[in-house]
């Protein structure tokens, strides 16, 4: 029997759930899937079922069975659960490692040997490559790797799209849509906040297809003047407006606020608003876009890439040959192939091009 593991790792995001599905049920009769829980965290701490039981928790590494993954396939976020860096950073401290690599060259290889792993399958964001590499090298690359990047903000180096980035676009331009409807029968300004990390393509994306009247974008730098006419255009809009504040936006001048950078673009915008007796409101759609539900291309996507992976990695642990670790690549709405991850990956060009933003701001207003 072949044993397999999975880990959702990095922000969760929607589309993890069918792929694991598709991982699960695609897998032939002589592989097993065993299912590592948090994520990066788990796959260090390999939590034992005696440890487990004996705190009232879960162990890290279990065998998922078909029946697990039913009923997963329409739910956001991941029923395997993750860990973030934090979370991870402490484990490293707890355990008097230097560094997550020192962790992973001296944690990884017992641990997916002790479960007897062949193969590895990673569902996640920016930090799996780079996960994925440093435990190819712990292990001599005698385990083989894959990684499928699974993250709303659609910033992963090698693949034109994640799973997730779809599902989260779709709540936030149906929040906006609501938003709208309010806003509306008050004439009232709404500044709205959606995730992305450094890459603007959730709020320009949401903000072409909600017809907002402006978006701020971490890929355009602001001068206080630029600042100043966006105000001026929102106030000078007869009824409602909306502007989409990327939170990794950068905006000169305004009160740095730790609430991020639509609070700070809200505390410069009011008092000019309220001297043209104009209200402004503050959204924040935060984490809402990550325990979406997947999308029809969502799931999709993440199926096929599940079904990918398993024949991938299973033809690879056959061939018993050392093999580096592979990002799967999504490219043109649905084409998969497979991209080398390498130790120097530069993060993907993320910034949105300017031609999208002109498109923009040619519809805008
Ligand atoms: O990478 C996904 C993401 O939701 C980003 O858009 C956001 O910056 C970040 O994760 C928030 O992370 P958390 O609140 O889980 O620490």
């Amino acid at each position: 029997m072949i044993r397999l593991a999975v880990a959702t790792t990095g922000g969760d995001a929607p589309g993890m759930n069918p792929c694991l599905r598709a991982l699960v049920k695609g897998a032939p009769t002589d592989v097993e899937v065993f299912g590592i829980r948090y994520g990066g965290l788990g796959l260090l701490r390999n939590r034992s079922e005696a440890d487990a039981s004996a705190s009232g928790l879960e162990s890290d590494y279990f065998h998922i069975g078909a029946p697990a993954v039913s009923n997963i396939l329409h739910i956001g976020s991941t029923v395997l659960k993750t860990s973030r860096m934090e979370g991870i950073r402490r484990f490293i401290a707890e355990q008097q490692f230097e560094s997550l690599d020192d962790a992973i060259a001296s944690l990884a290889p017992d641990a997916l040997s002790r479960h007897s792993i062949a193969g590895m399958v990673l569902i996640g964001g920016d930090t799996s490559s780079s996960a994925a590499y440093a435990i190819a090298r712990a292990t001599n690359h005698e385990v083989p790797i894959l990684v499928i990047p699974a993250s709303i903000d659609n910033d992963i180096w090698g693949t034109q799209q994640t799973l997730g980035f779809d599902s989260a676009l779709q709540v936030a331009i149906q929040s906006v849509d609501y938003i709208r409807t309010t806003a509306a029968s008050l004439d009232r300004i709404f500044v709205i906040e959606v995730m992305g990390k450094a890459h603007g393509q959730i709020a320009l994306d949401t903000a072409f297809a909600s017809g907002a009247e402006e978006v701020l974008i971490p890929e355009v730098d602001y001068t206080l003047d630029a600042l100043d006419e966006i105000c001026r255009r929102l106030i000078r809009n007869a009824g409602s407006a909306i502007a989409i504040v990327a939170e990794g936006a950068r905006l000169p001048g305004t009160p740095q606020q730790d609430a991020g950078p639509a609070a700070s673009f809200v505390s410069y915008l009011r008092p000019i608003a309220e001297e043209a007796g104009r209200e402004v409101r503050l959204v924040q759609l935060g984490h809402v876009l990550r325990g979406a539900p997947p999308t029809a291309t969502t799931r999709l996507l993440a199926l096929h890439c599940g079904m990918k992976a398993v024949d991938e990695i299973v033809r690879r642990v056959r061939q018993k040959k050392a093999t580096e670790p592979h990002l799967i690549s999504i490219k043109n709405g649905g084409d998969l192939s497979l991209v080398r991850i390498q130790e120097d990956m530069r993060r993907r060009d993320t910034r949105a091009t300017q031609a999208a933003y002109e498109q923009f701001r040619r519809l805008a207003y």
